[in-house]
């Protein structure tokens, strides 16, 4: 367990956790992550966090850490406790665990059409640093891919 204080509501993903997770996932998502990522993102051992509104999750967030580099794969706050602060309030806690494993930079992939992420991330610091082709599927074809990193 990590000695470091984290900020109530911020908690490690659970096994019990999945159920709410994928629900929230579902709503938010035309193209959602089924159970079995978020399964193989805990076995993997991704750093899988949930932000908690008394005992009920209402955001998630998942890193994958190696190699001196931080990937950040979702990020999602229930659509009724949106614009909250909880979206920025996750990203920097996942920000403070990618700097405690000593990660270098984090990155991440946004979709062009997502101008909310966008300014959460970009207003967090990120920078725009490439374009994934054809990265997303979409309702025709494939949509693409920001790439944006933060050096920390
Ligand atoms: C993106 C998301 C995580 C933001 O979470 P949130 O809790 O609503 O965001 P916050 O309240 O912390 O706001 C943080 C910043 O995000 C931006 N933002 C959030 N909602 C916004 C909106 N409706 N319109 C414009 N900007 C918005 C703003 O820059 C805001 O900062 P500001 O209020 O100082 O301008 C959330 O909207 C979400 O889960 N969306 C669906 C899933 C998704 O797109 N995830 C990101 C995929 S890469």
């Amino acid at each position: 367990m990590s000695a470091v204080l984290r900020p109530a509501g911020f908690e490690p993903m659970r096994d019990s956790d999945l159920r709410a997770v994928l629900e929230i996932e579902e709503d938010l998502y035309e193209f959602p992550w089924t159970l079995g990522n978020f399964r193989d993102s805990l076995r993997a051992g991704y750093a899988c966090w949930v932000v908690r509104e008394g005992r009920r999750v209402i955001g998630y967030a998942v890193l994958m850490l190696a190699a001196g580099e931080a990937h950040l794969l979702n990020l999602s706050i229930a659509a009724p406790s949106q614009r909250r602060g909880h979206g920025r309030g996750l990203l920097h806690q996942l920000v403070e665990v990618a700097r405690e494993q000593k990660a270098k930079v984090v990155f991440l992939e946004v979709r062009p059409t997502n101008e909310v992420g966008q300014r959460l991330y970009t207003r967090y610091g990120f920078r725009q640093i490439g374009v994934r082709r054809a990265y997303y599927p979409a309702r025709k074809g494939r949509e693409d891919a920001l790439v944006l990193a933060l050096d920390l």
